[in-house]
């Protein structure tokens, strides 16, 4: 048995070859594992509560696994989300893809919105949450994801209010009209060598073909090919002109650091 801050002294030794946050890392792992808040550790630290389990989750960060795929949890627009390796973990610069498709449709009156690749349903989640009018369709290619983006639905109470559909891009769609097509697609490209901690992640996710942009034209193509208004879309920080050369009318946007991370366009 350890105390509370012997255990936390062992782990941040432990973890700091592997993670960039070893203090903070260790406190969210041991909070979890005890089923405790942050306060709670620092007001307990001279207790002796830590067992062999905790240090079974910090070998499983010490090889890199992400603590959400360890805590099943991640925090995105604030509000908390399931994950587990069946999902990419939610980026915070997809919370500006949520920020662009609720402006984009803060005028339309019952708007309707097709996600492609909705993975946690994050972004599905949320809109459907913030426009209580909305009507959502969520695709995704992966049976796997999708029923993780329910069980997050459900957690969310918004279960009845968005569609989901097994679907490669639309072709599984009857709709073809929508006011707004969103997507955060796979965009690294497939020789791209990655950190080790995104190797636990789904590489369905990750990765959109050889150049990296093919699944964003494929997007782009549905777009221009069916009735609907407008397409909103996050992206590599290095694919602008790649993409303005497909879709002349893309408005870029940038992410927190600078970087350019996706584009509007309508019709
Ligand atoms: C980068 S993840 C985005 C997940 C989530 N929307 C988010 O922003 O966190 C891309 C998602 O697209 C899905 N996907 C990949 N290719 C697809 C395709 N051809 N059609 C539909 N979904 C696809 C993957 O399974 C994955 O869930």
């Amino acid at each position: 048995m350890f105390s509370v801050k012997e255990a936390l002294l062992v782990a941040v030794g432990e973890l700091k070859g592997s993670s960039k946050i070893p203090q903070k890392e260790a406190r969210i792992l041991l909070a979890h594992y005890l089923k405790k808040d942050q306060i709670w550790l620092i007001t307990n630290e001279d207790r002796e509560l830590v067992d062999e389990g905790y240090f079974e989750l910090i070998r499983r960060r010490k090889e890199f696994e992400p603590v959400e795929y360890i805590t099943n949890s991640v925090v995105f627009y604030s509000e908390e989300f399931f994950v587990d390796s069946r999902v990419l973990i939610p980026r915070p610069e997809t919370e500006l893809l949520v920020d662009v498709s609720l402006s984009t449709c803060k005028g339309i009156k019952n708007p309707k919105i097709v996600e492609i690749g909705c993975g946690s349903g994050v972004v599905s989640i949320m809109l459907a949450k913030l426009l209580p009018t909305a009507k959502i369709t969520a695709l995704d290619i992966s049976k796997d994801t999708l029923e993780v983006s329910k069980i997050n639905a459900k957690k969310h109470g918004v279960e009845g209010r968005i569609e989901f559909i097994l679907s490669d891009l639309l072709n599984s769609v009857e709709n073809s009209s929508f006011d707004l097509l969103v997507s955060n697609p796979p965009y690294i490209k497939n020789s791209e060598v990655l950190e080790p901690n995104l190797s636990y992640e789904p590489d369905l996710a990750l990765f959109g073909g050889k150049s990296g942009d093919e699944i964003l034209k494929r997007i782009i193509d549905e777009f221009k090919s069916r009735d609907i208004k407008f397409l909103a879309c996050e992206m590599g920080y290095n694919q602008r002109e790649k993409i303005l050369s497909y879709l002349e009318n893309a408005e870029f946007y940038k992410d927190l650091a600078g970087f350019d991370r996706g584009f509007l366009a309508r019709k």
